[in-house]
């Protein structure tokens, strides 16, 4: 991998002096979905696909930013005094937008860089292509520039481009499972204060297999903001009741005794979802260190439901995925995983039954929806390194 990737910034960019070989994790979330902006906990860990870079500095201030998934749009040049100047649609925001947002934290970027990317996370599967390259040119402006910035920094900053840059108003969970992944372990992060503890995944002849329903993902973000919104209304008018900092400080039945304080039918669902779904991480954490898979898989069920029926950002391509992997022999449990309106569902699965598994789960939804969904048995891996 890393002379194929040195052999083509080679092509593009001339030669290969002072270039360095980077890679970064996709992630995938087990439970604690749409948690992360509402004070909860989540459960996520990093992935051994993800996105590579090879990387150098330049003399000038020019930065020049190619894709070997983008082939047909070259490099693209900007220089660093246009930063701000976004392209819609455009990948390069991602980049663009760390170099931005360091900037803002007091990171001056004073050089020009030739950045070449490759990722091998699907796009626009909900495996965190993004986030992936925002921490990977993190880790990259950290080692070219000697910034003293953290992993747990640049996944904040990270967050904070995405957001100012970007203008989705994400959680800190995708940047946080990237740039802190762990080899064999999910991070179990309270995203109120940032404490996290890794948990060792050990699945006792089990996989994690991603469903991917290659459905597009179109109106995705501004939903996204959308339920954001909601949490946070359904919490000022909880705010009111009780003293309370976020969704994630209350237990179920704490909320159910308040929720008369939310005014809209659809605002309870949604903070009923966030108070839920937080402690059902808590008590899957738990499940797994008493070594019971089961439970964690029925956890993940609840999970699933709670996203379909109460904060409903599934559709009918996740749910018939869920519905499906739920009926095959050697399931152990299976829920949408990330945004949500698309993108991809985790399940876990006997080892002995992936492979049945992935034939009948696949061939239900091509009956169903019309088109192929895609499965990746995966495995969980570090963060952030030079190769
Ligand atoms: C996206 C966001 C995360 C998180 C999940 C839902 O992946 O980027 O911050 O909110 O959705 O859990």
């Amino acid at each position: 991998m890393k002379q194929q990737l040195l052999k083509r910034f080679e092509e593009v960019f001339g030669d290969v002096n002072g270039a360095k070989v980077y890679f970064a994790p996709g992630r995938v979330n087990l439970i604690g979905e749409h948690t992360d902006y509402n004070g909860g906990h989540v459960f996520p860990c990093a992935l051994t696909i993800g996105t590579y870079a090879v990387a150098r500095l330049r003399e000038d201030d020019k930065l020049c930013l190619y894709s070997m998934n983008f082939e047909a749009s070259g490099v693209g040049e900007s220089k660093l005094s246009d930063i701000e100047e976004k392209v819609q649609g455009d990948w390069r925001n991602y980049p663009k937008g760390m170099v931005w947002a360091f900037g803002v934290k007091g990171y001056q970027v004073t050089k020009g860089m030739d950045i070449l990317f490759f990722g091998n996370i699907p796009n626009g599967s909900g495996l965190s292509s993004s986030a992936s390259i925002e921490v990977l040119t993190g880790y990259i402006l950290k080692d070219l520039f000697g910034f003293a910035v953290s992993n747990q920094d640049i996944a904040l900053i990270g967050q904070f481009s995405e957001n100012n840059y970007n203008g989705v108003n994400c959680g800190i969970m995708d940047q946080f499972a990237i740039a802190m992944g762990k080899k064999d372990s999910a991070i179990f992060l309270d995203t109120a204060d940032l404490s996290y503890e890794y948990a060792p995944i050990a699945l006792a002849g089990a996989k994690i297999v991603i469903l991917n329903t290659n459905k597009k993902r179109g109106l995705g973000d501004s939903k996204y903001n959308e339920r954001r919104s909601e949490c946070e209304m359904a919490l000022s008018e909880l705010q009111k009741k009780i003293d309370i900092k976020t969704l994630g400080d209350l237990t179920e039945e704490e909320f159910e005794a308040n929720k008369d304080a939310i005014a809209d039918a659809n605002r309870v669902k949604r903070a009923k979802h966030a108070v839920y779904e937080n402690r059902r991480t808590i008590k899957a954490v738990e499940a797994l260190k008493n070594n019971d898979l089961t439970l964690f898989g029925k956890l993940m069920v609840a999970s699933h439901d709670s996203l379909r029926d109460d904060y409903e950002v599934t559709g009918i391509e996740l749910d018939t995925l869920v519905e499906e992997a739920l009926k095959q022999p050697g399931v152990i449990g299976a829920r949408m995983t990330g945004a949500g309106f698309g993108g991809c569902a985790v399940s876990i699965v006997k080892e002995e039954a992936v492979e049945a598994f992935i034939k009948n789960v696949g061939d239900a939804y091509l009956a169903k929806i019309g088109y192929a969904a895609d499965f990746y048995v995966v495995e969980i891996g570090d963060g952030p390194t030079v190769l």
